[in-house]
């Protein structure tokens, strides 16, 4: 096993040299107040630049990633991220750009973060614009307070719940509870839609607002947009779409054509931006007309082709990140979106679905399908039948990293038993695709022929199989 850095410590090594010590060293311990003072020498490793090199070097061999191979984890678009965008992303004028710079001195990025406001409008159908959340999950809850200010600026007080699927991504109750609201859990129907009935019997004037993903989290269009808008509507709610899964409507379908007042995106996952590891990410959110007084100060105004950070909003909810977002992702994600154009975005949007519906009909055999409605760009499958032979969606998880694929997400949406979400995005070719699905099906044949082979992956894994709830539950990350 890969020795970790301190046990290939050895006493005198160094990986660095200093110039002379030009002060005196008590000159600097004077300066320093003694409180701050170690009194021991830190315990840190002592090694040769080159041991440092292939030290880092080895561990990020053993991380996977989407240039090493297929990356089907459903909700999370792990897409290729073209070189182009980190080309771009990386050119001085943007990398070196001081986020203090006047106006007159950032006409370039603004300009950017101007156009990529202008092009999410365009493709999600909505009036307004705001960078800034760092992340889906944070413009849920820019959305949120948004919907929230907007009641309140009406004097409409009683509107305390948001009404959420039960099939929602867990940042959804997440997001609406810290602003401040009461969740209600709206069904999902036995096609894995909204049930129509359950959300009807919980309406009323109470409610601030819906939230939906769509296609929803099992990877199904909405069909009952039309019928869900008008209910919220009617009873004066709002509409929030998140728009984890706007990858499979680009160019098909705009947010705000179907009635929602805010969505964000995820540009981490539509938009190619690099994500997994836990970031960066961004996460802008787009509104209808009615929540552009509310929109995150500074807004990005444009007057005669002169950009200026405009913090003037009376009814602003305010800042929700320092500075102006993650403007690295804005760079990267224009570059991919004006890359493309026009025909093409709607060309990713297509070649999802059909990747998507593809590898499902590779595997529908061996495995159940919970919902057979045509799919867009995810789908579910469930692990029930090779449960009843003692293997879970879990070991079939495990066992895929020992054919060389990372896992899809699994266990989520909740509403489906031993649940697997697979997400194979347009960029993967036919024949990955097929190989991807060839190792499936023989794992459903391993579950029915040697189901302890399957129990018992990974086998081929610098680290074999660990107990997660003992990690999670005691968690220690000390040497
Ligand atoms: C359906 C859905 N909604 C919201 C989020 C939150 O997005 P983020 O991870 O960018 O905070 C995710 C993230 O995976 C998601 O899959």
């Amino acid at each position: 096993m890969e020795k970790i850095i301190i046990e290939k410590s050895r006493p005198g090594r160094r990986g660095y040299t200093l110039p002379k010590l030009d002060v005196g060293i008590s000159d600097i311990q004077n300066s320093i107040p003694e409180s701050y003072l170690r009194k021991e020498a830190a315990n840190l490793p002592e090694i040769a630049e080159l041991e440092v090199a292939r030290h880092f070097g080895r561990l990020s061999h053993l991380n996977y990633n989407i240039e090493q191979g297929l990356y089907p984890l459903g909700s999370c678009t792990m897409k290729y991220n073209p070189k182009i965008n980190e080309t771009v992303a990386s050119m001085s004028g943007f990398a070196d750009l001081h986020p203090n710079s006047t106006d007159e001195m950032s006409q370039g990025a603004l300009e950017v973060m101007y156009k990529l406001g202008e092009v999410l409008k365009e493709i999600s159908g909505m009036q307004g614009v705001s960078l800034q959340p760092a992340a889906g999950s944070q413009g849920e809850l820019t959305g949120i307070l948004m919907f929230r200010a907007y009641h309140k600026h009406r004097n409409d007080t009683k509107r305390t719940k948001i009404l959420i699927p039960n099939a929602a991504h867990g940042t959804n109750p997440a997001s609406a509870a810290i602003a401040g609201f009461e969740i209600v859990e709206i069904d999902s129907n036995a096609e894995g839609m909204v049930d129509i009935e359950d959300l009807r019997s919980k309406i009323g004037d109470d409610v601030a607002g819906f939230m939906l993903t769509n296609p929803n989290t099992v990877g199904i269009f909405e069909k009952e947009i039309e019928t869900i808008a008008e209910l919220i509507r009617g009873c004066g709610g709002l509409m929030y779409m998140d728009g984890a899964n706007l990858n499979a409507l680009l160019g098909i379908a705009r947010p705000g054509d179907m009635g929602f007042d805010c969505v964000h995106i995820n540009l981490h996952k539509t938009f190619s931006t690099p994500h997994g590891g836990g970031g960066p990410g961004s996460g802008p959110v787009c509104v209808s007309e009615r929540l552009i007084p509310y929109l995150p100060i500074p807004q990005i105004s444009k007057d005669n082709d002169k950009y200026k950070l405009d913090f003037g909003k009376e009814h602003s909810i305010g800042r929700v990140h320092t500075f102006f977002g993650n403007f690295g992702m804005f760079i990267r994600a224009y570059t991919y979106i004006s890359m493309h154009g026009n025909e093409a975005l709607r060309q990713i949007s297509e070649n999802a679905i059909i990747n998507s519906n593809y590898l499902r009909a590779l595997i529908k055999h061996n495995y159940k399908i919970p919902y057979t409605e045509f799919g867009m760009h995810e789908f579910v499958i469930s692990a029930d039948y090779q449960k009843e032979l003692g293997v879970s969606a879990k070991d079939i998880a495990k066992r895929l990293l020992d054919y060389g694929f990372h896992a899809p997400t699994i266990y989520f949406p909740l509403i489906v038993h031993e649940c697997m979400l697979i997400e194979p995005t347009e960029t993967e070719t036919k024949e990955n695709i097929e190989q991807f699905a060839d190792v499936m099906n023989k794992i459903a044949q391993e579950a029915r022929e040697k189901p302890e082979l399957v129990t018992s992956a990974p086998l081929n894994t610098p680290i074999r199989r660990v107990d997660d709830a003992l990690a999670a539950r005691k968690l220690n990350v000390r040497w």
